[in-house]
């Protein structure tokens, strides 16, 4: 094992009912930013994603389109996986829930917890929907009538198996008492402490009405209903029971990483089944807000123009991947809810990214090569100015660890612009070209190209988890191109000993926003026809 020692983060198993959208990606692109952090610093990780492929819902879109649930999963789990390899998305593990590994081990599950006596038959008294065959919560319906046909639902009753779970709400309110930090945020800890108090009840975890899942093992009428299936992908896919190799290593998870209406399902029904397998619980489930789409809609300019675009794919394609990623770590807050909106993603890009940053890097990379024929020069001076910028860039990693712990992506990437922001500053302080002009000057203009090189490194080695391809091509221009960004390294100034500077491409080309809003309009209007 690595001195760090493990780190394992998962991400929710996303239904592949239809194509994912910003706010799917939203989750991955956080969890893929703390794989890359946590690797960085040394930890030996283990990044599980996947899909979550049972269930009624699936079945009924496969019959609508005249294929076999299997070929309907099939087909939109391979456009998922082309999303993720398009986003460069880093996960050791994609777990799909209709693979034969996943199969035996729910079954494995099922059978531990039965065996202890915490699955008993009863009856799932629901909503139900003839025509359609579904059964509905309350919550679901539409106006009180089926969500899918828009038909009335009438009360009806089936055979079912219950998880005895209220036999572990103390346990689960203990763990929450002694654990601070087995929730995360704390307005979500409160939430669960109390919706447990209310007294919790036993959950149905098998479905005879329709048969696209696992069977149950002791009765092949009923197929494993979807939370107990989906939830124990995060052991399943370790290799509990059979080959626990990387169970044994990885588990207990360090971090679940679910959307805030699935913190219920993570924090309380997860933990129970685990409770009564007898296995260790994961060390944290964090809950993160939403990204509300469409938030132009409200606007009526904005309206009569047209919608936000929401298809990663497309936002990829005319930004780049880093641009997106950036934007979506850096805007929102962990924990609450925030707009997306196309408008407020291209000024982030343009202001943060071609501005502060790609500015500083072309500036600073032609300077060099003017004034100092493309190398990297020494710094033979120091004065209070270059103490204080030093000092920032060198602390800057500590900052942005502390911030990344409490998975503040937005306070993180801050830290590292604020380096950017005061380093702009540096040079219109320093004037390095009045300085040119005075050949007494010579060494001070040295220290400032210098300085300056050094800050783009280290701020090159504090992106890498967010955006590596922009971290490689800034080392690239800077001489780097052969020096691996190490995290221990954004600790120290003065490494960059006849580097030589090339001049490259910008690394964020400057949008005319108003052009781009009006073509994205038009694409998501095209799109809607
Ligand atoms: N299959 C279940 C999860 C099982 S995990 C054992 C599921 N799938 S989902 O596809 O509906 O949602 C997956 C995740 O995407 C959830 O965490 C959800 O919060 C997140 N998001 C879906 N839309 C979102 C936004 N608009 N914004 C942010 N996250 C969003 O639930």
């Amino acid at each position: 094992m690595n001195e760090k020692g493990t780190y394992y983060i998962s991400t929710p198993i996303y239904y592949p009912s239809s194509n994912l959208h910003i706010g799917h990606t939203y989750c991955t692109v956080m969890a893929d930013a703390m794989a890359r952090f946590k690797r960085l610093q040394g930890y030996d990780v283990m990044f599980l994603t996947g899909t979550d492929e049972h269930g009624q819902k699936i079945q009924t879109k496969a019959i609508e389109k005249g294929v076999t649930p299997q070929e309907y999963v099939d087909e939109i789990v391979a456009g998922i996986k082309d999303l993720w390899a398009t986003m460069e998305i880093s996960y050791d593990d994609f777990i799909r829930t209709t693979e034969q590994r996943h199969i035996s081990r729910v079954q494995a599950l099922f059978m531990k917890m039965y065996e202890k006596g915490d699955i008993y038959k009863g009856e799932y008294e629901g909503l139900y929907c003839t025509p359609c065959e579904s059964f509905w919560t309350e919550s679901q319906l539409v106006d009180g009538k089926c969500p899918d046909c828009g038909r009335p639902v009438s009360k009806a009753k089936e055979e079912a198996y219950f998880f005895k779970m209220s036999k572990y709400a103390d346990r689960l309110l203990e763990e929450f008492r002694e654990n601070p930090d087995f929730l995360v945020p704390e307005s979500r800890r409160n939430e669960m402490i109390a919706f447990v108090e209310q007294g919790m009840e036993d959950l149905c975890i098998s479905r005879s009405s329709f048969d696209w899942g696992i069977p149950v093992p002791i009765d092949e009428k009923h197929v494993i209903y979807v939370w107990l299936d989906a939830l124990s992908n995060y052991i399943t896919a370790l290799g509990w029971p059979d080959e626990p190799e990387k169970y044994n290593k990885y588990w207990p998870c360090d971090c679940h990483l679910v959307g805030k209406e699935i913190v219920r399902f993570h924090s309380l029904i997860w933990p129970a089944m685990l409770l009564s397998a007898d296995l260790p619980l994961p060390k944290q489930v964090r809950g993160h807000g939403w990204l509300l789409l469409g938030g132009e809609k409200v606007s009526k300019s904005k309206a009569a123009k047209g919608q936000d675009v929401i298809d990663p794919v497309i936002l990829i394609d005319r930004y780049g991947i880093d641009a997106l990623k950036y934007f979506l770590l850096r805007e929102y807050t962990f924990g609450q809810d925030g707009i997306f909106t196309n408008e407020v993603m291209l000024r982030r890009m343009n202001f943060d990214l071609a501005n502060d940053l790609g500015n500083l890097l072309s500036r600073t990379v032609s300077m060099i090569q003017k004034y100092c024929g493309g190398v990297v020069p020494q710094a033979a001076t120091r004065d209070a100015i270059d103490d204080e910028l030093i000092a920032l860039a060198t602390s800057a990693a500590t900052r942005v660890e502390e911030k990344m712990n409490e998975f503040q992506f937005n306070l993180a990437l801050e830290e590292i612009w604020v380096v950017i922001r005061r380093a702009n500053k540096y040079i219109d302080e320093k004037t390095p070209w009045v300085l040119a002009k005075d050949e007494s000057k010579k060494a001070e203009l040295d220290t400032v190209m210098r300085n300056l090189a050094e800050c783009l490194r280290i701020v090159s080695i504090l992106i890498v988890p967010f955006m590596h391809t922009t971290s490689d091509r800034m080392r690239e221009q800077l001489g780097l191109t052969d020096v691996p960004a190490v995290w221990e390294d954004a600790f120290e100034f003065y490494k960059m000993e006849g580097c030589e500077a090339h001049k490259g491409a910008q690394l964020f080309p400057r949008l005319d926003i108003d052009k781009e809003l009006e073509a994205l309009y038009a694409i998501s209007a095209s799109m809607s026809k």
